[in-house]
């Protein structure tokens, strides 16, 4: 897949991190959301309560409807769109 970001915007540094043991590489001022949405990654979860399983994906972008929640470095239901990325850290998606 290739990047999405639009080519000519200047990006902070160079933030390594792993999505569901991939490695990917995203930049220091983004969250963890646009990070995903950057590397096509869009199923995040499936639907708990939908008997079809549905795959879900973050749909507002600034931690209202709480369709982003990830695992983030253990911690589980953290919305990757209110959350900064950071060297190192480890997001787990059940969207796969
Ligand atoms: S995308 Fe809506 S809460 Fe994160």
């Amino acid at each position: 897949m290739s990047d999405l970001r639009i080519k000519a915007h200047r990006r902070g540094k160079r933030v390594n991190l792993r999505v569901d043991g991939r490695p990917i590489t995203a930049y220091s001022g983004e969250t963890v959301f646009a990070a995903l949405l950057a590397e096509g990654i869009k199923a995040l979860r499936h639907a708990s309560k939908d008997k079809t399983k549905t795959a879900r994906g973050g749909f507002c972008g600034m931690g209202v409807c709480q369709e982003c929640r990830v695992t983030i470095d253990g911690m589980p239901d953290r919305r990757a769109c209110m959350t900064a990325v950071c060297e190192g850290m480890e997001v787990v998606t059940d969207g796969r």
